[in-house]
């Protein structure tokens, strides 16, 4: 399995991948649309046998200044609970950390993101719009952040 930047050659398999890892076409769409909007950070693909296997997008805040989005991240359902998933946010925590960015923002299940370090205490500083018991944050910079409102960009009122 190796890990990769998205190309442009890309896109139509990450679309597909999505949409079979989620069962709906919402969270392709929004990758599309933050890829439209430019604020698409970092976007990798997990390959396998010369296939994409797996997504994940990182995408830049309006709030906090130097702050990243994590969503969405995916793998096809007969390739999950092998890794892959983990790999991909490693190397994109990594990619962001060396990009020299400050914070990462997720909204979803605990049970998963707290093993890669996100936590949903220190989000509770950070009010947004997502706030709740899912929504989490990993500081990833040397700075430190001054609690202050998280914008999500625009892409994401769809979801
Ligand atoms: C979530 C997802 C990306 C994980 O990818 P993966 O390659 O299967 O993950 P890994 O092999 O690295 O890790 C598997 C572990 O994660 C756990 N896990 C997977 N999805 C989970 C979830 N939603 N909540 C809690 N734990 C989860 C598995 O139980 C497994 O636990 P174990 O290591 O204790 O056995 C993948 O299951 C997926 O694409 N799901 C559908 C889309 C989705 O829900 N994406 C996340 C929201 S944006």
């Amino acid at each position: 399995m190796t890990i990769r930047p998205e190309t442009s050659l890309d896109c139509d398999a990450i679309r597909s991948v999505i949409c079979e890892a989620f069962h709906q076409s919402d969270e392709a769409d929004l990758v599309e649309a933050l890829r439209s909007a430019r604020v698409l950070e970092i976007s990798l693909v997990a390959k396998e046998d010369n296939s994409i296997v797996g997504h994940i997008a990182l995408s830049k805040l309006k709030s906090p200044a130097n702050s990243l989005a994590l969503a969405p991240v995916c793998v096809v359902e007969n390739q999950q609970g092998r890794g892959i998933g983990s790999s991909l946010i490693q190397t994109a925590v990594a990619e962001a950390r060396s990009r020299g960015f400050s914070m990462i923002f997720v909204l979803g299940d605990p049970d998963y993101y707290s093993r890669f370090g996100f936590s949903t205490e220190l989000a509770e500083g950070f009010p947004c719009e997502y706030s709740g018991s899912f929504f989490m944050a990993l500081p990833i910079g040397k700075e430190h952040l001054e609690p202050t409102s998280v914008i999500y960009p625009k892409a994401f009122g769809g979801m």
